[in-house]
């Protein structure tokens, strides 16, 4: 595809062995669907495949703190930085917990390599069920998460082993589809969204390097500049709760309708997703003041800390990511300044937004800034008709 030119690898030697869109396709078919010929679950190997003679394979059940806890650290000390090493992401074991233990959760797709001497946990991968619909039709799919082999271990093909046999287990249970989420440019990906940040205490994230001072602005303008409300300004906005979950179901997927590729969520998904845990999950609905127990709105916001490395004080950037909105009666710019008036309060430092969904129409105004990296979205075993992409404003799937 012309757009990846000069971006993409000559040679992919795993990625090119997967069912998965190829940058050197020509003419692919008119219609959306499976790469693969259709496979029955016999047809699926048993045996899981073999890693390297000291490593072992295990279930990394979540549901037990001390295994949590392993994950949690494994992640910390090895996930994704960014280019200048300056951050790094550190998702709580809470926030694991509540991302990977979802409805239809199954624990044989918490995959871990053990040290088989140690025991010590030195990869993992993961995938959760969600009915994903891309343009007309809603397929059952994985969402694979978490690809992580540590530091000492890298660039010895353990990724793509860790791939296979994830792949193997799902298909095991006759789901044949993935959306997954990278930086990196793999083939090929079916949309490429945009990080933008807002500033929500701009004095941490100058003194860190996650920002600078703009040319002619002092800090004390910066600050004033960044200001939000104390409290949200809508009328009827609170927390979510259990009971709302059926008319935020409705609320969301008649909002994402509008988009080519989303995900479909049920009254049990919703009370999953939309739930407020601190310091994982804020979920806040607009109640009609007018017309109680009528619900117009929704706008959450998930935590994902990052890591700073190496600063003599700070250790910690304190992250919002906006998570979905649905907004039918207050204008969605509002809802989200709302949203960020409460992340601001709560002590987040930053609130970070994608290009995707309607996000556009409001990231200049509520003075969010380009970042400079790239998310690219996939899919597994599943072709767009034509072979064509989507672009930001298609995109109405957010994977954590
Ligand atoms: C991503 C990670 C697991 C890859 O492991 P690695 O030791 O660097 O690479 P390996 O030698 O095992 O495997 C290389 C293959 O994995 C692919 N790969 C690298 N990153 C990938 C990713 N994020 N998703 C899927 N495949 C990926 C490479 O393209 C390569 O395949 P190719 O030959 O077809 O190009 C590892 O670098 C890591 O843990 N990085 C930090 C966390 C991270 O970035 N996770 C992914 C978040 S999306």
């Amino acid at each position: 595809m012309d757009s990846f030119k000069g971006q993409a690898k000559d040679r992919y030697a795993f990625w090119e062995t997967q069912p998965v869109a190829q940058f050197t396709e020509g003419s692919e078919p008119a219609e959306d669907g499976p790469i693969d010929k259709p496979k029955t679950v016999q047809d699926v190997r048993q045996e899981p495949y073999s890693l390297p003679d000291s490593f072992e394979w295990c279930v990394c059940d979540l549901t037990d703190d001390a295994v949590a806890h392993e994950v949690y650290e494994l992640l910390s000390n090895n996930y994704v930085e960014d280019d200048d090493a300056m951050f790094r992401f550190n998702y709580s074991a809470a926030f694991l917990k509540w991302c990977l233990l979802c409805p239809g959760h199954k624990l044989e797709w918490l995959v871990g390599v053990r040290v088989k001497t140690s025991r010590k946990l030195v990869g993992f991968i993961s995938a959760v069920p969600a009915s994903i619909r891309v343009n007309a039709g809603r397929v059952p799919m994985v969402e694979i998460n978490f690809l992580c082999v540590h530091k000492k271990l890298r660039s010895k093909r353990l990724a793509p082993v860790l791939i296979k046999e994830i792949t193997r287990r799902v298909n095991r249970t006759d789901i044949w589809q993935a959306a997954y989420t990278a930086g990196v440019l793999l083939p090929k990906p079916v949309a490429t969204c945009r990080y933008y940040h807002r500033s929500l205490n701009p004095r941490k994230l100058i003194d860190v390097g996650f920002s600078r001072l703009a040319p002619r602005m002092t800090m004390a303008r910066t600050i004033k500049l960044y200001k939000l409300p104390d409290i949200p300004v809508t009328p009827g906005l609170r927390e979510a709760r259990p009971e709302d979950a059926p008319k935020i179901a409705e609320l969301l997927n008649s909002q994402l309708g509008r988009y080519k590729l989303t995900q479909h969520f049920n009254a049990e998904e919703v009370a999953h997703w939309f739930q407020n845990i601190d310091n994982v999950i804020n979920a806040l609905v607009v109640e009609d003041p007018d017309s109680p127990g009528s619900l117009t709105d929704v706008v959450s916001f998930y935590t994902l800390p990052s890591s700073i490395l190496g600063h003599p004080q700070h250790t910690e950037l304190k992250a919002a990511y906006l998570y979905y909105t649905a907004s039918t009666a207050t204008p969605l710019k509002q809802l989200v300044n709302d949203a960020m008036a409460v992340a601001a309060a709560r002590g987040y430092d930053v609130f970070n937004a994608l290009d995707l969904m309607q996000n556009e129409s409001f990231l200049k105004e509520l003075k969010f800034g380009m970042g400079d990296g790239q998310l690219h979205y996939y899919l597994y075993n599943w072709r767009l008709g034509g072979g064509h992409s989507l672009q930001p404003g298609d995109v109405g799937l957010v994977l954590m």
